[in-house]
This record gives structure tokens, C-alpha cells and sequence, in this order.
């Protein structure tokens, strides 16, 4: 079939490959010049584990442009993949979506379907249809349907090609026929909804993701203060499916684009509606406290930071992205740096997006983790990659003058600093060899 993309981001080039890898017609469209330039030599603007591949794999069938109206003229299926960023007040910013939606509106000549997989507010895909029909030029026939997107940064082509559901949310026969052809290939359970449904299905996923993990956060610093261990804990409640074992892990907190701007906007919604969703906000307001919880901790150890070696292991929100937007990096290192730590950072990849954001400044940004730890008097873990979850602990205390480790995610079992001399401090578990 022959399909356009509106933007080429995670949502939006992901989804476009994935839809070329079997075998689709598919025109990405950006208005960025030098993204559009780097994908047409195959080369992906963006780090997502198996991404280039693919898309090296399938550039026969894909196409990338910024002329929006030769991609949109005649394409059966328009996917809008832009993104939907939170404004000051919590809401979501739906200026691009409105923007992909005039250009659709104005050049659309053939029937088609617009498929919004962008994350936005529940009602909209009803006022961009309206829109739509507002401002169209041609006499043809454009539908609306929400699509909303599970993938999750990291693993985002497998989340794509292997997806845990597809939602098609629509109230018409034809557009729900199209994206079941568009989707015909994809070993995925398929759910046909009210587009409004569609729409909240997004949220009340993300949402309660959230939730769960603010809610074992809680858990967490609890069994610290009563002597459990969260790892025993969340392990013994894993085992009851209705609970379920995923998403259990505690620590500083979650990040990225997804949930921390997920979580206000429908919180802002609620608002909005004269309605309160009291858990989201509980958990938008754990989430906050939770990313200073290894600076509280290290204020045991020393009262201030002041000319300190700090080293930081991993500054991305997550492993296996070198996305920043949310990660507790970014609020830790100001407030260190403000303190007068002199820090030594490592991150396999986030480190160049992490020099733009925040300057180098009493920062030494560190190609090896050994280097980051020479002569460190203390030392955090922000990200759990998995160069930091196999090396040889026995470093901690051979490199570090002082050999204190954080641990904001938990990459160790307990045992392996027993009897090291290294004070292991981690989120919901004992501190191993603490000072007291
Ligand atoms: C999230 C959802 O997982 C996807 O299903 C969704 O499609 C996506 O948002 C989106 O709306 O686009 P993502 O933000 O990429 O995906 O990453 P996650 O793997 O969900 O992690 C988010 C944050 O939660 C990370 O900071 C991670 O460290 C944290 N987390 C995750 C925990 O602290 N504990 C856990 O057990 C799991």
C-alpha cells in the first residue's frame, strides 16, 4: 500500500520502517533538511538498538522527503507520528498534529485514511477530523482513526514488528479495513475501538505504568526503613499473574518522553473535565521526590559536596537510548555541580546530548568507566547499561579513593560487595559495608 509518515521521530521512523520491512510503499516526510538528508544515505538520525539495520534492509521500499504535499497526494494511509511536547501547564502541545493536518487537508487528492499514532489528549482525533474537513481542497473522502504507539525507546523495532497489541480506534467500516490491510503481516492481536476508547487506551497504559512504578518506589523506601529487601519483596509478588512480574523494578525514578509527560497531561485533562485522578497525581509527585533519593543518601556520608570527585555511571533515562528528556541525571548533576562537586561523567552514548544540555563545566566526560572512576570520592549510577551491570566490582575499590557506590538502579545483587571494603548503598535494599 502506498503510505505517508508526518515526522521521523521514535514514533515516526520506527513506524515507517517497520511498515516498508513488510513491504509497504512508505514516504517518511520532516521538515528538518539534514535529518531528511542523513536517512536518504540510509544512515538513522536516531539511536534505537536494530533500527539502521532495518532500515538499510528495506530502502527499497522507502522513500524520505520534506516536500509534505508530493507525500500526501496521493498516499492511501497518512500516519501523523510528530510529537505532542507538554506545555507549561501540563497539557499536551498539539501545534504539530494541527500542522501535519492542514498540509494533509490542503493536499490530499484521493481518499485516504489519516492514522493519528501520535499521543494526544482523548476528543482530538474528532477536532482534527473536523479540521480537516474544514480546510480540505479537494472533494475526496479523508477519514480519521487513532492508532495510538506501545513501543517503548530501546527496544522500539521489536516493540513495532512483534507489538503486544494494535489498536485501531474508529467508528467507520473503511478506515478499520485499511489498517487491518495495513496491518495484515504483523503477528499481533488486534483490537478494533471507539477512537475516543483508542485514545484513552494510550494514556490509561502509560499512566498506569507510572503508577506502578511510583508505587514500588514507595514500597521501596519503605523496606528500607523496616529492613525487607524490594528485590525479595517484588519478586514474591511477581509471581501473582494478576500483579504480573514486569515493571517492578524500584529506583530513582522514571524518565523519558513518555511517562513524566503522560502522567500531567491527563492529570491536566481530569482538571480540565472538573475531574480528579488523585493516583496519577500521587505518583507524578512521588516520581519527583524519588530522583534525589541517592543525594539524600550520600549527605550520610559527606554534608557537602564541595570539591568532591564525583563519578556518574550513565546519564541517559533509560539503557539503550541516548535520550536525556526526564532522566534524573538532569536534575542531580545541577544540583551537584551547584554544590561544587567536580564530576567525572560516563555514558556509552548519552554523553554528547548531555554536554549540549548541561556545558562542561567542572564536568570530565569519561570514554571508559575506569577513567570516570580514578580518584573518585563518590560514585553514582543513574542508567542501568549493561557495561556498568558486568564489570568487575572489585574496580570500585581499586580506582576510587573513596570507594562509595549508589546505586539508583539496582545493577548489583548484594552479595558481590560482601567483605569488599565497598560501601554499596542501592534503592529498597541494605546498605552493604555502610559507614556508620
Ligand atoms: C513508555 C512505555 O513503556 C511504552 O509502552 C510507550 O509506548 C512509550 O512510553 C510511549 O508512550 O511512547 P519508554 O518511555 O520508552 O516507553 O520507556 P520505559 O521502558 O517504559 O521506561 C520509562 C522509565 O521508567 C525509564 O526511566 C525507566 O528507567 C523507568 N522504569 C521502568 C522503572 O523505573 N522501573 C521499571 O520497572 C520500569
Amino acid at each position: 500500500m502506498k503510505i505517508a509518515v508526518a515526522g521521523t521521530g521514535y514514533v515516526g521512523l520506527v513506524t515507517g520502517v517497520c511498515l516498508a520491512s513488510k513491504g509497504h510503499d512508505v514516504t517518511c516526510v520532516d521538515i528538518d533538511e539534514a535529518k531528511v538528508g542523513l536517512m536518504k544515505q540510509g544512515i538513522s538520525p536516531i539511536y534505537e538498538p536494530g533500527l539502521s539495520e532495518l532500515m538499510q534492509e528495506s530502502m527499497g521500499n522507502l522513500t524520505f522527503t520534506t516536500n509534505a504535499a508530493s507525500a500526501y497526494e496521493d498516499a492511501e494511509v497518512i500516519f501523523i507520528g510528530v510529537g505532542t511536547p507538554e506545555k507549561q501547564d501540563g497539557s499536551a502541545n498539539l501545534s504539530y498534529v494541527y500542522e501535519v493536518a492542514k498540509e494533509i487537508a490542503i493536499s490530499a487528492k484521493r481518499d485516504c485514511v489519516v492514522v493519528v499514532k501520535s499521543t494526544v489528549p482523548i476528543g482530538t482525533n474528532d477536532k482534527i477530523e473536523a479540521y480537516i474537513h474544514d480546510k480540505q481542497k479537494h472533494n475526496v473522502k479523508i477519514y480519521v482513526a487513532s492508532n495510538p504507539e506501545f513501543l517503548a525507546q530501546g527496544s522500539a523495532v521489536r516493540d513495532t514488528l512483534h507489538a503486544s497489541r494494535i489498536v485501531i480506534g474508529t467508528e467507520d467500516e473503511y478506515p478499520k479495513e485499511v489498517l487491518l490491510k495495513v496491518y495484515e503481516k504483523f503477528d499481533a492481536p488486534k483490537l478494533t475501538v471507539g477512537r475516543r476508547s483508542a485514545e484513552m487506551i494510550k494514556y490509561a497504559s502509560n499512566d498506569f505504568l507510572a503508577l506502578k512504578i511510583s508505587y514500588v518506589n514507595e514500597i521501596a523506601n519503605l523496606c528500607e526503613g523496616v529492613g525487607a529487601d524490594i528485590e525479595e519483596v517484588t519478586d514474591g509478588m511477581g509471581y501473582d499473574s494478576r500483579i504480573g512480574n514486569k515493571f517492578l523494578n524500584a529506583g530513582i525514578g522514571y524518565g523519558g518522553s513518555c511517562f513524566p509527560k503522560d502522567t500531567k497531561a491527563l492529570s491536566w485533562l481530569a482538571q480540565f473535565n472538573d475531574k480528579e485522578i488523585r493516583t496519577i497525581r500521587a505518583a507524578i509527585e512521588v516520581n519527583e521526590g524519588q530522583k534525589f533519593r541517592l543525594i539524600k543518601k550520600a549527605k550520610k556520608y559527606y554534608e557537602d559536596f564541595l570539591f568532591l570527585n564525583i563519578a556518574i555511571l550513565g546519564c541517559t533515562f533509560k539503557p539503550g537510548t541516548d535520550d536525556l528528556r526526564e532522566a534524573p541525571s538532569l536534575v542531580n548533576v545541577p544540583l551537584l555541580l551547584e554544590d561544587g562537586a567536580k564530576l567525572r561523567i560516563w555514558d556509552p552514548v548519552g554523553m554528547e546530548n548531555f554536554k549540549k544540555k548541561v556545558g562542561e563545566k567542572n564536568i570530565q566526560y569519561c570514554t571508559s568507566i575506569e577513567e570516570a572512576l580514578k580518584d573518585a570520592d563518590l560514585c553514582f549510577i543513574f542508567t542501568e547499561w549493561d557495561e556498568v551491570k558486568n564489570m568487575d566490582v572489585n574496580l570500585y575499590k581499586t580506582l576510587m579513593k573513596c570507594p562509595i557506590v549508589l546505586d539508583g538502579r539496582n545493577c548489583y545483587s548484594l552479595d558481590k560487595f560482601e567483605n569488599t571494603g565497598i560501601t554499596y548503598g542501592s534503592i529498597g535494599r541494605r546498605t552493604v559495608n555502610d559507614i556508620e
